[in-house]
């Protein structure tokens, strides 16, 4: 497994619609492992891709305790409700912004394997689904917030 460089915003990466993955191979499963070890450094709670610089619909979340999920050409099949609340990205370092999301999403995707499979976040993860797969799109967070704001890490540090 090997940490691979986040891109941040500027980077025409971020701004590119993704392809599918038609190869569950073992360069996707590379891919997969070490999205999550560059994940697991930068303790964000999802990353797409294309963050990484790889144009293919491939998202992970880290559900903590229930472990990380691996999405595979992801598609959002049903929305309920809406919450507006904060959120950032591994991509916009220092940034956080309020954007209106789903409370619940179900995403239907394939494993790495190329299995189909159906998952339904609520709350943060239904937040996490729909950000992720926007970034398949090169849509960013902070094209849908109503306010963006720095995070100012250090006093948070000092509380
Ligand atoms: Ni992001």
């Amino acid at each position: 497994m090997a940490i691979r460089k986040i891109r941040e915003i500027g980077d025409e990466c971020l701004k590119k619609k993704c392809r599918e993955v038609e190869n569950f191979d073992q360069k996707l499963h590379t891919l997969l492992d070490d999205m999550k070890e560059t994940l697991l450094l930068a303790n964000g709670v999802g990353l797409a891709a294309p963050q990484v610089g790889i144009l293919r619909r491939v998202v992970i979340i880290d559900r903590g305790d229930d472990g990380i999920i691996e999405l595979i050409n992801p598609v959002i099949t049903y929305t309920e409700g809406e919450v507006k609340d904060t959120e950032g990205c591994l991509s916009v370092p220092g940034k956080a912004g309020e954007v209106t999301r789903p409370r619940k999403a179900t995403v239907k995707a394939f494993d790495r394997n190329g299995n189909e499979f159906e998952y339904t976040g609520e709350d943060l993860y239904a937040r996490c689904i729909c950000h992720e797969c926007d970034h398949l799109d090169g849509i960013l967070y902070v094209e849908k917030a109503e306010n963006i704001f720095d995070l100012n890490l250090e006093d948070e540090d000092e509380e």
